[in-house]
């Protein structure tokens, strides 16, 4: 007889095996120089609720540990995530200049988000295209000072939510839910009609973009 452990392993096994063609592969979420622990575990929920590939983290205070394994064990951000931090991936670099060469080094675009118009190409939430670049990290900033002038250097173009209230921004982790959902739909519905990388090309027949949601 199977014991009860056993079953919730095997409906883990089968849960993961179920979200995995829904994930966004070479999607990544930056969050640079947060300082609260509860915004750090916020995104990395949204992040993986919305099926983000990975979060990075540029920590210059040293807050995280180096390893994923001890920040999954680390009862902070385990608790600020509810545990998604157990299934979604997480790297810290010392800078941000450390974070953006080891983007570059293996071809992801950059691209900022802010209320405010910052660098070249500035775009709307809405009116972006987050298609056409296979590798893409999505960058969100510090919550005093938003995204330092480096990012914004080094980034092809800054998205922003409309603000419609008399407050400057919205919160980190709301920010995060809000245009991460808006990218990871655009690119599931993507890679739902095309493949990438070396057997790139339309798919014969649409892969689904959406879950049965469960009882
Ligand atoms: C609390 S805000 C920082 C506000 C800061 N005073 C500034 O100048 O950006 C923290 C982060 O959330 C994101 N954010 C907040 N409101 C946003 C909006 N309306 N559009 C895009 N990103 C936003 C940005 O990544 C921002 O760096």
């Amino acid at each position: 007889m199977e014991t009860n452990k056993k079953k919730s392993k095997r409906a883990v096994r089968e849960r993961a095996d179920e979200i995995k063609p829904f994930r966004c592969k070479n999607l990544i979420a930056v969050i640079e120089d947060p300082t609260d622990i509860k915004n750090i575990g916020t995104v990395i929920r949204n992040a993986n609720a919305l099926g983000v590939e990975k979060v990075y983290v540029v920590d210059p205070r040293g807050a995280l540990p180096d390893d994923w394994q001890e920040m999954r064990e680390r009862k902070s951000i385990s608790r600020s995530s509810v545990s998604a931090v157990k299934w979604t991936f997480v790297k810290r670099f010392d800078s941000t200049n450390d974070c953006l060469e080891h983007l570059e080094k293996k071809d992801f675009i950059s691209v900022v988000t802010s209320p405010h118009v910052k660098g070249k190409t500035n775009v709307f939430l809405h009116e972006g295209n987050y298609k056409q670049h296979t590798k893409l990290a999505v960058w969100f900033g510090n919550e005093k000072r938003g995204i330092s002038e480096l990012a914004v250097k080094r980034c092809e173009m800054c998205i922003a939510i409309p603000m419609f209230g008399m407050i400057e921004s919205l919160n980190l982790g709301t920010s995060s839910g809000i245009i991460l959902y808006e990218i990871t739909k655009q690119r599931r519905e993507y890679q739902s009609q095309f493949r990438r990388g070396r057997r790139k090309g339309k798919r014969a027949e649409p892969l689904a973009t959406e879950m049965t949601r469960q009882e």
